[in-house]
């Protein structure tokens, strides 16, 4: 019952830390925000005729609802998961609890033993780290398999359209928001997929790669069953980290199965539903990624938080702060 305390109070701590600091965060940025647009007006004509009866300049509109309330908070939040993230792989230890791993962690290629809460040698793929790697490892690296595999999932948070949006408009301000002055029209002015973002052309491949981690994230969910992950052999049970397990996987096929290249994948270069029997089953299949792709962007951020809460919960219950009720 001590570790469920210390437990509600770490996470209304860290709640009231997220939420207050945030709340003061943008309500700072939105103060500045107000001067610059007051400072601008003082240097800047209100002549709005040089650019198509809109305003011009950074900041510069005449929309009057908080249209800097979405980047300002997708920012922060995407922020805060991406230090989160690196933070996590960076302990190296702490990713394995009876049978749960942590999805950051996942698939352990190579497991160094002498970590504190690794996984065991049989849940890695290639067994214990080797001298190979140690010796092209930087030394200041923890030698922390997480490593390995985030360029898998990175790469397709990345390059996602929904991604992009925010990012061109919260990071590069080009444009912060629709009819929304730019931070500058050179030289970081959007040119789509050109120049250095050419690599977001890549996204359509990385679908597959994010099929193949919500194949592995499944199947961590299903030896989350298993009394120390012994499947087939040991206790088939339940625990609340099987339930955080569980979901995991399902709210990324969410978010995946939504993407932009499944839904041409799965409807595009038709140019009629109806006919045969495969082109029907494609329409249904269409409309139901539809139904995904329309929410992309709430299951892009419901799934990204529930994989760091996932790690979050392993990792506690792993240093034995909390404790996971099961049926073990
Ligand atoms: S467009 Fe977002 S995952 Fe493909």
């Amino acid at each position: 019952m001590d570790n469920l305390v210390i437990f509600v109070i770490a996470v209304v701590a860290v709640a009231i830390l997220v939420i207050g600091g945030g709340v003061t965060l943008a309500v700072a940025i939105y103060q500045a925000n107000r001067l610059i647009l007051a400072a601008a007006s003082l240097t800047q004509s209100e002549d709005m005729s040089s650019d198509g009866g809109h305003k011009s300049g950074f900041g510069q509109t005449m929309r009057k609802d908080r249209w800097w309330f979405e980047p300002l908070w997708t920012g922060l939040g995407f922020l805060f998961f991406v230090i989160y993230v690196n933070w996590a792989a960076f302990q190296g230890e702490h990713y394995w609890h009876g049978s749960y791993l942590s999805p950051l962690y996942s698939p352990v290629l190579f497991v160094d033993i002498a970590r504190v809460g690794a996984a065991p040698v049989g849940h890695s793929l290639f067994g214990v780290w080797p001298d190979w790697i140690n010796a092209i490892w930087p030394p200041f690296f923890p030698t922390s398999p997480a490593w390995l595999i985030l360029a898998g999932p990175l790469a397709f948070r990345l390059t996602c359209y929904y991604y992009r949006k925010f990012y061109y408009r919260t990071y590069f301000m080009s444009p912060p928001g629709c009819a929304v002055g730019p931070f500058s029209t050179q030289p970081i002015q959007y040119k789509g997929e050109t120049a250095l973002f050419i690599f977001q052309n890549l996204h359509r491949f990385t679908w597959y790669v994010a099929c193949g981690y919500i194949a592995i994230l499944s199947w961590d969910a299903f030896v989350s069953l298993w009394e120390s992950g012994a499947v087939f052999s040991g206790r088939l049970g339940i625990g609340v980290g099987s339930i955080v397990l569980l979901v995991n996987p399902i709210l990324l096929a969410t978010y995946t199965f939504g993407c932009h290249s499944c839904r041409h994948l799965v409807g595009g270069n038709m140019n009629r539903f109806s006919g045969s029997f495969v082109s029907r089953i494609r329409f249904n299949l269409w409309k139901r990624v539809s139904w995904l792709n329309q929410r992309h962007m709430l299951f892009a951020w419901i799934s990204m938080i529930w994989v760091g809460f996932s790690d979050i919960y392993v990792r506690l219950c792993s240093m034995g702060i909390i404790y996971d009720f099961n049926t073990w």
